[in-house]
């Protein structure tokens, strides 16, 4: 008699894997693009990545292979009825397929950890810049602008030094008003410069120097490719994408204090009525608002 001959079943080809494949290209992609992108890649993966287990782990029950009767020793029945039990067997695709899942999520975390902790995390991690004492709030002249250059990062050195242009907007509502507007070009970061002459007069305070401007500027140029902004920074001319960028400030013990910078796309209105378009810091050249801004990466906080 021939011997039975028992054919696995075969299951049929899935689409869980391309799931969880689009899931981590898109986690990818949002790393360069933005955190939206990043949380629903994550999602999708973790969903599709699920089911692809659980599936897996299906098939690995459907494919396990059944019991073989025992090959009749002298072609006859046995007579106890007693047959020695089969040991488990498991289908060769399932064991190729998780090796394979298994090796290359052990390969894929070689490569890409490191690239995590030593590249991408660091710009993460400790950059939020204090607040930086700029002196007494009397120093600041109401209606004038008033060049303050400071080291943002003191134990950096002078490699650190910024310039901001300080406009004491006087009191509003009893509250000081500042307008306070960075010197970094929004096209490529070149220093733009205010449109007026600036005195060599300039007083110091720790490692800050103010040079107050005797006239006020018509607005700010920026002498790299003809860049060009109004008074409170909105780009009028040149390949700028937007308007200046700007620090946040306090007022501490009769000091003014730079707080944490952040972009603008545009400001209506001027002085302490200024309506101000802000957005989180973004680097020069990089929209801040329209469709646009999606095509930027993700800012490590400044
Ligand atoms: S860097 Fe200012 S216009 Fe190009």
């Amino acid at each position: 008699m021939e011997p039975r001959h028992e054919h696995p079943h075969v299951p049929g080809p899935s689409i869980w894997p391309v799931g969880f494949a689009v899931g981590v290209v898109a986690l990818l992609v949002g790393f360069v693009v933005n955190w939206a992108i990043v949380v629903v890649g994550a999602l999708i993966a973790a969903a599709f990545g699920f089911l692809w287990v659980r599936d897996l782990a299906r098939r690995r029950g459907l494919t396990k292979a059944p019991a073989v009767e025992p090959e009749r020793r002298d072609g006859r029945a046995e007579t106890d009825g007693r047959l020695a039990p089969s040991p488990p067997t498991y289908g060769r695709s399932a064991f190729l397929e998780l090796s394979t899942l298994g090796l290359g999520g052990v390969i894929g975390a070689l490569v890409s950890l490191p690239v995590f902790g030593f590249m991408i995390l660091p710009a993460f991690l400790k950059q939020k810049a204090g607040s930086h004492d700029l002196g007494p709030v009397t120093d600041y002249p109401e209606g004038e602008f008033v060049v303050a250059t400071f080291m943002s990062r003191p134990e950096q050195g002078k490699v650190s030094r910024r310039t901001a242009f300080v406009r004491n907007n006087g009191p509003v509502n009893g509250r000081p008003s500042f307008t306070i507007i960075s010197n970094h070009c929004a096209h490529l970061g070149c220093p733009v410069q205010p449109n007026t002459a600036v005195p060599a007069a300039h007083k110091e305070y720790q490692d800050v120097t103010l040079t107050a401007l005797p006239t006020p500027p018509s607005g700010f140029s920026c002498p790299c490719h003809g860049g060009a902004y109004d008074i409170e920074g909105n780009r009028i001319a040149g390949p700028p994408v937007r308007a200046l960028d700007r620090y946040a400030f306090s007022i501490r013990n009769g000091h003014l204090y730079l707080e944490a910078p952040f972009s603008v796309s545009h400001v209506d209105g001027s002085g302490s009525t200024a309506e101000i378009h802000k957005f989180p810091f973004a680097f020069p050249g990089e929209h801040v608002s329209g469709a646009e801004a999606w095509l930027y990466p993700i800012q490590p906080p400044h």
